[in-house]
């Protein structure tokens, strides 16, 4: 196997991309208000602004797409996709959603209460949306390093902090807070691991307080390849049964499995509790389809039985996350500030040290995100002071989130390294440039703060 390092894949179909000029491309950012979402996908020559629903099937998805049993009421496709998750997460309940949100919504009305706090290491903006209009409190506990772009070494940043989380649970009384919900990988910053050991420890001293335990499972496989090639007592372990010990410390997981579940759309509620299985169904039924198919088509069922499998296969993982490197140790040879390591799911350039003259109320990392646009037609994504930037709610002032980055998320299966190399020419060519930028004014702003990146306007400074 010496020399097999190529991808574990090869090539049976392919997609063109369009190229485009420069001054194409400052027209198209012009008329989107430098909001990169409102940007065509056409216009898009190579794509890194999720890698939610972006990941190219196998010929054995695609083979079970055609088996796709789409009666209303249990399908055999639903069958095979329950036994496919209990398999990975070892729980026993499998309710489908369409999309991870729709399992967001279904913990936010499980699990938070108005004025009630919900903990985790980083809450993600879909949850975050659901818990505001419940009138819940998501609180981020990430460890210190894990909430700072430019913190040394550590192969867990993805880590809840025990220490604030006993605190925050000393200070606010425990029946105050409804639920501790744990993202693995962590992707707010950087898609950073969480490690076995923190997941238990999280988990018992939950337990003490009779705190319910969610896992957000969108990226699962990559997090339990981190563990097994990172934490001691792992290397031996196979991928599956890591996952099912994770899962073996919380009640209840959500998955957008269009992430990990290496599917374009979907999602899942899975738990081992029969009373929040029934509480899912009901919520289901009235917001996603019957319960057996969940806003799903049997198609698709069919197709995420057989992904969530080769997600969890050692050499897809050690490709992917191989990849991940690949473009994080070359950006970094050129100086170029990421968050390191590098995680599973994106490369995260860290946009106040990339333009140190651009302050947060100017947005450097949405900048960052144009000009990468501008000069290579690449698309990233701001996670930093639009994405993450709230309002006091005494004084209405900003309040600047400590992660100011923008995130190169790699789709899973997708691009080649040769696409990775012209990501780290051209951002290669704006860091030698980095001096000439200024930054955006904010001039639109939607209704929910949490949300208001998907939809806001900006105009150049
Ligand atoms: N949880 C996590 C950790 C996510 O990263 C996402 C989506 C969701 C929940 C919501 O899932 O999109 O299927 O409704 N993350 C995408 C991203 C959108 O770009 O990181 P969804």
């Amino acid at each position: 196997m010496r020399f097999m390092t190529a991808e574990p894949f090869r090539i049976k179909m392919i997609e063109h991309v369009k190229k485009s000029t420069i001054e194409e491309r400052r027209k198209w950012l012009k008329e989107a208000g430098y909001n990169i979402f409102r940007i065509k996908a056409e216009n898009v020559y190579i794509d890194c602004l999720t890698d939610s629903g972006t990941s190219a099937m196998s010929n054995e998805q695609w083979a079970a797409l055609m088996l796709g049993d789409e009666s209303y009421a249990g399908c055999k496709s639903f069958y095979k996709m329950e036994s496919s998750v209990q398999d990975i997460f070892g729980m026993p309940y499998v309710q489908p959603v369409h999309q991870g949100r729709g399992a967001d919504l279904f913990i936010a009305q499980i699990y938070c209460e108005p004025e009630k706090y919900t903990i985790g290491n980083m809450h993600f903006d879909t949850f975050r949306g659901n818990a505001e209009i419940v009138g819940a409190i998501p609180i981020d506990l990430a460890s210190d390093g894990g909430m700072d772009a430019a913190s040394g070494y550590h192969p867990f940043k993805g880590n809840i902090d025990l220490e604030k989380m006993q605190k925050f649970i000393d200070e606010k009384t425990p029946d105050k807070i409804s639920v501790v919900i744990i993202t693995v990988t962590c992707n707010n910053n950087g898609g950073q691991p969480v490690s076995m050991q923190n997941i238990r420890e999280v988990n018992k001293l939950a337990k003490k307080f009779n705190i319910p335990v969610v896992i957000d499972a969108a990226r699962l496989a990559e997090n339990a390849y981190f563990i097994k090639t990172r934490e001691e007592g792992y290397a031996e372990t196979p991928i599956k049964e890591i996952t099912r010990e994770m899962f073996s410390y919380c009640e209840t997981a959500v998955m957008s499995a269009k992430k990990d579940g290496l599917v374009n759309i979907g999602g899942l509620f899975v738990t081992r509790s029969e009373e929040i299985f029934q509480k899912a169904n009901n919520l289901s039924i009235a917001h996603e389809g019957f319960i057996t198919y969940g806003g799903l088509a049997g198609r698709d069922l069919e197709a995420l039985a057989v992904g969530l499998q080769e997600a969890c296969d050692f050499e897809y993982l050690k490709y992917r996350v191989g990849e991940l490197e690949y473009l994080g140790s070359n950006l970094d040879e050129k100086g170029i500030p990421i968050i390191k390591p590098v995680g599973g799911h994106g490369i995260y350039v860290d946009g106040r040290r990339f333009f140190p003259q651009i302050p947060q109320s100017e947005f450097p990392s949405q900048r960052l995100v144009c000009a990468l646009y501008e000069e290579a037609g690449i698309r990233a994504v701001e996670l930093g002071a639009c994405a993450f930037g709230q309002k006091d709610p005494d004084t209405g002032e900003d309040i600047w989130p400590k992660l100011e980055v923008m995130r190169i998320a790699v789709s899973r299966r997708v691009y080649t390294n040769n696409h990775m190399d012209v990501i780290v020419n051209a951002l290669d060519h704006i860091y030698k440039k980095r001096d000439t930028y200024k930054g955006l004014r904010l001039v639109y702003q939607g209704p929910i703060l949490s949300l208001r990146h998907f939809t806001a306007g900006f105009e150049l400074i």
